[in-house]
């Protein structure tokens, strides 16, 4: 089932990020770092900040009362100048975080999240969907390729202390609503 997260679902959404943010982090990124990001952008408290602002939406994936995957999608004007550079004069939703635990890998679990998540962004009247992703997580490109996504630039992103190097990547929505 997916569903709009709530309130209620702060800690578990912080539990599955603890397990699936390491997943998309290059090879070489150090545990210090990663800890860090878990702190500062994926904790219980961050995400029922992330729940109680209207300019965002997360959506989870929910099977026999555990959470299995999330997207966090966030319908506001992007202020990184590459991603602006990017996506020029169109209104576009971000697509800011998109994770499947590693149990539902290839099951179409994570196909069935975009397919909700684009449904979303279509229906506030969305130009597209963007989002950046580490140019070294090659599994991660191949599944947005696959679900309709070009390359469209790239920008950096903070790991922890260290600085890392994105894809942005664009899908346009046709059908509004
Ligand atoms: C990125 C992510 C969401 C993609 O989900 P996924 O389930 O691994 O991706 P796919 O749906 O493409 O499935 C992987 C494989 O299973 C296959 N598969 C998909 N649905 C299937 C189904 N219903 N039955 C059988 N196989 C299936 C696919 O064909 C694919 O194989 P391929 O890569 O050879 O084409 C997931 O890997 C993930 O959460 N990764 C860790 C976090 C991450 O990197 N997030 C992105 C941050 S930007």
């Amino acid at each position: 089932m997916i569903r709009k997260a709530d309130a209620g679902d702060a800690a578990a959404l912080a539990e599955l990020a603890a397990v699936t943010f390491p997943l998309a982090c290059p090879p070489g990124s150090s545990p210090e770092d990663i800890a860090l990001h878990l702190q500062r952008t994926l904790s219980q408290e961050k995400f029922s900040e992330y729940l109680a602002d209207s300019g965002i939406v997360i959506l989870v994936l929910e099977e026999g009362g555990r959470l299995d995957g999330y997207t966090l999608l966030v319908d506001r004007q992007p202020t990184d100048p590459d991603v602006l550079r990017a996506l020029g004069t169109r209104r576009s939703v971000e697509l800011s975080k998109c994770y499947v635990h590693p149990d539902h890998h290839g099951r179409g679990a994570a196909s069935s999240l975009m397919r909700a998540s684009l449904d979303w962004a279509a229906e506030q009247g969305s130009d597209s969907v963007w989002l950046g992703v580490n140019s070294q997580n090659a599994k991660a490109i191949r599944f947005y390729e696959k679900s309709g996504f070009t390359r469209v630039g790239t920008k950096s992103f903070t790991l922890g202390d260290s600085v890392e190097s994105d894809f942005i990547l664009e899908q346009a929505l046709t059908a509004k609503g």
